[in-house]
């Protein structure tokens, strides 16, 4: 049985579409929103009207880099949440009228799942993770520490109770006065500083849990005090506050995953959201590895941020499954 899926994810600022069939990918496009820059964050608003416009031309030109024919496709796989919900709103419309067009399954996607999931997506010469396996989901809506039991089963063993990882890397870059997203940015400027420059707060939370509103707090008040001396402060020493702050966050992440692997005797390890992108948490995690016999999984950078491949691979299996989506359904905004 061959099945091809068009998939869908509008959550946040991305409109991603990719096709997929047999698990394998034949296309994976995303369309940027450069709008929210100069905003500091995501504008709800804006963000879903950026959909509107993009959203078919960018599946349109996924189903030509596919190659295929739009009456090949099987299913539409889509995210039906978490996230925005003027955003998740223009996916989910879309992907119910196209398969109401071809007459063909929906299937929704959990978008936490889905990133996760992006580490079975198969591709010559790479391995795929075995079960349970343990992931790391650092975003910039969440932090997690999941336990997937097979495909389709999630168990959340930790999670932030305030900020999530993503947002502490935006927020603290904001206030070094860096455009929205700063992850980026400070992960290319940490690569010329100093990790030990600086010392900032780790949070005491019991448990998996994770916490990053005290250290962004920390951030902010030390900046400020340290601004009253020197007004240049923040220019004369990015470098050193970039590397500074990734390796604390670097190390919270870190340390909470060592602990779940311990817990759980999972040794089938991997990581995945935006921040999995970060250069300093994929070497930290590569060395737990191999001081501990991980076998660890890190995703490729262009499935790390918000994409519709991963989409596609919770919709295959899915579709394995029988698990099929009514007309009826609409769009949830939290898990
Ligand atoms: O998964 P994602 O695209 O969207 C959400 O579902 O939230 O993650 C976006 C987040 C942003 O907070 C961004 O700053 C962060 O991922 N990010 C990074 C890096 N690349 C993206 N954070 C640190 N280092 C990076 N290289
Ligand atoms: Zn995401």
């Amino acid at each position: 049985m061959s099945v091809t899926i068009l998939a869908i994810e509008s959550s946040c600022d991305d409109t991603s579409a990719a096709v997929i069939r047999n698990g394998h990918i034949l296309s994976n496009l995303i369309a940027g929103q450069n709008i929210h820059k100069s905003y500091g964050g995501v504008v709800p608003e804006l963000a879903s009207r950026a959909h509107q416009i993009n959203i078919v031309p960018v599946a349109d030109q996924a189903i030509r880099l596919a190659g295929i024919n739009k009456c090949e496709i099987d299913a539409v796989a889509f995210t039906r949440g978490p996230g925005l919900l003027g955003s998740l709103l223009v996916g989910t419309s879309f992907a119910k009228g196209f398969a109401l067009s071809l007459n063909i399954p929906l299937i929704e996607v959990n978008h936490l799942q889905a990133h996760v999931l992006v580490h079975f997506i198969i591709s010559k010469g790479k391995s795929i993770p075995g079960f349970p396996f343990l992931c790391l989901l650092v975003s910039g809506g969440h932090t997690r520490i999941i336990l997937m039991k097979n495909h389709l089963e999630m168990e959340v063993l930790g999670s932030t109770i305030d900020d999530a990882a993503g947002e502490a890397f935006d927020k603290c870059g904001k206030v070094m006065g860096m455009q929205y997203p700063a992850g980026p940015e400070i992960d290319k400027l940490a690569s010329e500083g100093d990790k030990e420059a600086f010392v900032f707060s780790k949070p005491v939370v019991r448990g998996l849990d994770f916490s990053f509103s005290g250290l962004k707090t920390n951030f902010l008040y030390f900046i400020r005090d340290r601004i009253k001396e020197d007004p240049d402060f923040i220019e004369k020493n990015k470098p050193d506050l970039c590397a500074s702050l990734q390796q604390t966050i670097v190390t919270i992440l870190t340390g909470k995953l060592v602990k779940a692997s311990k817990e759980t005797g999972i040794r089938e390890i991997g990581i995945a959201g935006g921040v999995s992108a970060n250069s300093g948490l994929r070497n930290a995690v590569m060395t737990e590895a191999e001081k501990r016999g991980w076998h660890l999984f890190i995703p490729e950078l262009s499935y790390t941020t918000d994409n519709a491949a991963m989409v596609g691979i919770a919709g295959y299996y899915k579709y394995l499954r029988g698990e099929f989506t009514g007309q009826d359904v609409v769009p949830i905004t939290r898990t």
